[in-house]
């Protein structure tokens, strides 16, 4: 570790607080049999207007996956993976066709929580994320979010500050009631070692969909649009701080352990660019977070940020950097300082393509974060055409460690 202490772990041991809505357990029936969790954590966050208090002693981190985040180095890496619910699994396209679209499907809490489940149930995870998307909040904000089966998402593009004065000014909480449902569920369904991840996307990313109205390859709508109307721009980017942060604190008051921050798009921009717009927005997202939920352990995931990487090691806030499969892992271990605890990175080609290359390319990443706190995962999302003995070999060769 470096100069400062570990944070404490986010669970504690306590009396039960009262739980919102009513809790449908889906039955546990992984490794490690059909418990739920046997512990309710205290109410850890800060209300509202309130000074910041210290609560009462929390446990140690059971979970190697939070352990992990509190810089412990351990000597089998926890693995969860970033999309690890979703298309390649048949369980997830059988559960999917139940909704309409893909918004009713994240909004029924019953279907997010058994797609969470799915993953922990075949593979044994050390964590479990939220199944959602970083596209409910301008959904919430009230701009018109859809998704095209096969043809990615389509939003109302802003062109200008019109479109900027149709937004929420705060999101429509009841529109993401599910969401908060669907976690207050899991808490309790989710075994007691595996982990709760909640996530938001980071104000860039979330912004680039906001005004392309869609994917793009570079950003170029967005990029343009900041160099044009900078003071516009700022304005949607503080908005989008001020809602992520509310957004994830009550994930974090509804039972997400970790909390990631997925800025799949920072590594468009140029370095001024890459400053103002991607680190200084999760610089102040992560901060107004801890500042009400000071257990919350925060994962920074900024995809493509390449050699700008060491920028984000003066943001104190933040437990862990997720890194895509673009960073060598020694330059990610020289460039960013000990307490951080890094996650990735294996390309998720690598898991289509199986082999013996799959086998050498988890050594490599194994052996490249081995001197770190890690947690294994891959450089961005399981892709739908990997095949599942893939996902199990990994499984395998990580949890080997365990033995030797
Ligand atoms: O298992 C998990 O990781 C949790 C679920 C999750 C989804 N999206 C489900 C999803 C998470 C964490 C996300 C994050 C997300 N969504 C990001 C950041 C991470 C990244 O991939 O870069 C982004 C940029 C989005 C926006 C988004 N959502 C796009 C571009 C698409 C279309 C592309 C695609 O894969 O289809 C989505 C749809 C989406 N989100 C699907 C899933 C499982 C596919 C929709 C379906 O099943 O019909």
């Amino acid at each position: 570790m470096e100069d400062e202490p570990p944070r404490p772990s986010p669970t504690i041991s306590g009396s039960s607080p009262e739980r919102r809505g009513s809790a449908t357990l889906i039955p546990f029936t992984g490794a490690g049999g059909p418990v739920g969790r046997s512990e309710e954590r205290q109410s850890l966050v800060v209300p509202q207007g309130a000074m910041k208090v210290s609560p009462a002693p929390p446990r140690l981190p059971r979970e190697p996956f939070l352990a992990a985040l509190a810089g412990q180095r351990q000597r089998t890496p926890p693995i969860w993976l970033m999309r690890q619910a979703g298309r390649y699994l048949p369980e997830y396209r059988d559960i999917r066709a139940k909704a309409a679209t893909f918004l009713d499907f994240c909004y029924t809490p019953a279907l997010a929580v058994e797609a969470t489940l799915q993953p922990i149930r075949r593979f044994g995870f050390d964590a479990a994320i939220l199944f959602s998307d970083i596209l409910v909040l301008p959904d919430a904000l009230g701009q018109s979010v859809a998704f095209e089966s096969g043809d990615g998402p389509r939003l109302e593009p802003i062109h200008d500050a019109a479109g900027l004065s149709r937004l929420r000014h705060e999101p429509d909480w009841d529109r993401l009631a599910p969401v908060f449902e669907a976690l207050d569920r899991l808490k309790v369904a989710l075994p007691d070692d595996v982990a709760l991840i909640g996530f938001c996307g980071a104000p860039w990313t979330v912004a680039s969909y906001m005004i392309a109205g869609r994917g793009t390859p570079d950003s170029a709508p967005a990029r343009l649009f900041a160099y044009r109307h900078p003071d516009l721009f700022a304005t949607l980017i503080d908005r989008l701080v001020d809602a992520s942060a509310e957004y994830l604190i009550r994930q974090f008051a509804a039972g997400a352990e970790a909390l990631q921050i997925f800025d799949s798009w920072a590594g468009v921009l140029p370095p001024t660019e890459f400053e103002r717009w991607c680190v200084a927005p999760i610089a102040a997202l992560a901060a107004k977070v801890q500042a009400k939920a000071p257990y919350a352990r925060i994962i920074a995931f900024p995809r493509g940020a390449g050699t700008q990487l060491r920028k984000f090691a003066r943001i104190a806030e933040i437990d862990a950097i997720c890194l895509d499969t673009g960073v060598e892992p020694r330059v990610a271990v020289a460039a960013l300082p000990e307490r951080f605890a890094l996650q990735g990175n294996l390309d998720p080609l690598a898991l289509v393509a199986g082999g013996p290359r799959l086998d050498e390319d988890i050594e490599r990443v194994l052996k490249g974060f081995e001197t770190r706190a890690h947690i294994f995962n891959l450089g961005h999302g399981v892709l739908p055409e990997t095949p599942l003995e893939h996902v199990e070999r990994l499984m395998a060769r990580v949890r080997r460690r365990r033995e030797l």
